[in-house]
Order: C-alpha cells, then sequence, then structure tokens
C-alpha cells in the first residue's frame, strides 16, 4: 500500500493535522504538517483548526495536545509509545514528596503525565525553562520534576535551589561522557552540541546545550562544519537536510548498542499512522477531573512564554 498517498487523502477528508516530534523516523517526519520540539508542538496543537489530531511522537506529548482540545480527536500511533522519563514520577509518589514542600511552588517538565500536571502549577520544556524560571521571584521556592538532570542544569545556569525529583530520560542519561571526550579530541574543531536531560559530565563539556529546535538552529547559523551530537538520533534527519555539506556524530551510549535510538518514539511507524487517522484509534482519552486542571498549568507555560517572546 501507498501510505503517503492514503495518508495525504485521509488527511484532506478528516480535516486532520499531523504533528511529528525530532525523534520520528524520517519517514514520518517528511509527512507531517508541523515537526519540532515539545514547546513547538504544544503551541500547533493550542492553536490548530484541524478536527482531529494525530500526534506522531509519545504518550505525553499527545496527552498535552487532548489537555489543550478536549473537544478534539487526538490520536497516537502506537498507544504503548511512553516515556521512561514519565514513567519515573509516579502520581502517588510524587504527591507524598509534594506534601513534604508545603511552600514550594511545583514546575514540572513536560515529559510528565497528565496526572503529574494536574499536581503542577506550571509545565515547563527543554525549549523555555531557564527563561520561566528566571522570571519568576528570586525568593520562590520550588519543586522541579522529573528530570534532574534538566533540573540540575537550570539550577547551575538560574544559581537557584529547586528540589528535584530523582527522575531521568534512559535514552539521554546513559549517553558516554568517556566517549564525549574521546570524540572531542579526534575532532578538535567540532562543536559539541547537547540537549539538557544529558548528565552533568557531558553537558560541562558542551559548547551549546538546548531543546531539539534550538539544536538544530545553532547547526543552521554555525559557520562551523562538525557537530558531535549528544541527543537522539532523530533530529539527524533535519540537521542533515538543512546543512548537507556539515558533518554530525552522535555521542554513543554506555551500552553495547551505540545507536540512541529513544525506544518509544520509533514504536510508531508510517503504517500504525496511516492506520490511526484512518480509524481514529487508538485515541487519548482522559477524566473531566484531569483534563481540566491538566490544562491549567500549560496553558501558563504558554501565556508565560508568549509574553517573553519564546514563542509567536
Ligand atoms: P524537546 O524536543 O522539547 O527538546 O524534547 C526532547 C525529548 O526528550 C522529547 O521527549
Ligand atoms: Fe522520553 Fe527520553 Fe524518549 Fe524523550 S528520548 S521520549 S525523554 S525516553
Amino acid at each position: 500500500m501507498d501510505f503517503v498517498n492514503e495518508i495525504n487523502k485521509l488527511r484532506k477528508e478528516k480535516n486532520a493535522i499531523i504533528l511529528a516530534h525530532y525523534y520520528q523516523v524520517a519517514e514520518i517526519q517528511d509527512i507531517a504538517d508541523y515537526v519540532g520540539d515539545s514547546l513547538g508542538l504544544a503551541q500547533q496543537a493550542s492553536t490548530t483548526k484541524a478536527d482531529m489530531i494525530v500526534f506522531a511522537g509519545v504518550h505525553f506529548m499527545a496527552e498535552t495536545a487532548k489537555l489543550l482540545n478536549p473537544e478534539k480527536l487526538v490520536v497516537l500511533p502506537d498507544l504503548n509509545a511512553g516515556c521512561s522519563l514519565a514513567d519515573s514520577c509516579p502520581p502517588l509518589p510524587f504527591k507524598h514528596f509534594v506534601e513534604q514542600y508545603p511552600d514550594h511552588m511545583v514546575i514540572s517538565y513536560i515529559n510528565c503525565s497528565a496526572d503529574i500536571k494536574t499536581m503542577s502549577d506550571l509545565i515547563c520544556t527543554s525549549g523555555n525553562a531557564v527563561q520561566l524560571v528566571e522570571a519568576l521571584p528570586k525568593d520562590q521556592k520550588i519543586i522541579f520534576a522529573p528530570d534532574k538532570n534538566l533540573g540540575g542544569y537550570i539550577n547551575r545556569i538560574t544559581g537557584r535551589d529547586m528540589i528535584l525529583w530523582d527522575g531521568t530520560c534512559e535514552v539521554h542519561d546513559i549517553l558516554s561522557t568517556e566517549a564525549v571526550i574521546r570524540m572531542k579530541m579526534e575532532h578538535p574543531h567540532a562543536k559539541l552540541i547537547a540537549h539538557p536531560e544529558c548528565k552533568a559530565t557531558v553537558l560541562e563539556l558542551a559548547d551549546f546545550i538546548g531543546s531539539t529546535t534550538a539544536l538544530l538552529a545553532y547547526t543552521q547559523k554555525s559557520k562551523d562544519d562538525t557537530f558531535i551530537v549528544a541527543t537522539e538520533t532523530g533530529i539527524l534527519h533535519q540537521m542533515q537536510r538543512s546543512s548537507p555539506d556539515k558533518r554530525f556524530l552522535i555521542v554513543p551510549s554506555d551500552e553495547t548498542c551505540s545507536c540512541n535510538d529513544c525506544p518509544y518514539m520509533k514504536m510508531n511507524t508510517i503504517e500504525k499512522l496511516y492506520l490511526a487517522l484512518k480509524n481514529g484509534s487508538p485515541s487519548i482519552e482522559l477524566t473531566p477531573d484531569v483534563l481540566e486542571k491538566g490544562r491549567k498549568p500549560i496553558e501558563k507555560m504558554l501565556e508565560m512564554s508568549l509574553k517573553l517572546g519564546l514563542i509567536k
């Protein structure tokens, strides 16, 4: 079957929009109406006029789209496409954790479940986390969840002392510092660019740290020709496409496998995307209570990001 052709017919018939994250396989990125980082995707979801959203990403991203569009049909090609970082923060232990710090504001990275969002005052992404925290009063006490690597990075940059939940992304946290050092020695003129979900020892060596969109923009604007890339492999598709004459070297993990594929992101395939669009399932369903409480901190993030000029 010609999936691309069928998807093109169906998306018109159903007035559907296909939103894809940069870690999706290349053929999904190529067919998407919009490819972006979590901030861009949330913004697209908040402004779309489509009746149906096909979310080519992971579960928390599709949930975010549903929280912003309770009345729309939101489908995820593979409902098992979860996230180790979101899973590292289960609702009940998190509720008890938050109760220990009653005078603290709760900021959660968007990579968390809708239940965690209902317990949060503000959501952030890797694209706006530093600026959102900096915009808060200096004496504001903060709990940050679930990524301790991103939280630690924000603490170092802003001089804050946020209490961190002990969660990590299984893909970024195991990228090898030793490999980074070796690659920097082998390519002394290369720039190391890293996602803030990487551990501190990798981030300390980076020339630039940012969200997937920021990393891509850095490679597009830079006059350098070689980049050591510390994030998931999917981003290489857009980097190579927009800068075909530049070299992109991916940092391997500590494991025997040197391919940094997120196993959850890669569960979506073009065939599953076609089926989700055709069948209107599997869809994201949330209770009215979660829809109401979970939407507020995301809307606050979008409002603050607009005010700070981080999105248009
Ligand atoms: P961003 O694309 O927002 O930087 O997030 C990366 C990520 O890990 C998504 O799961
Ligand atoms: Fe989650 Fe990490 Fe995969 Fe992103 S790369 S979806 S944070 S497991």
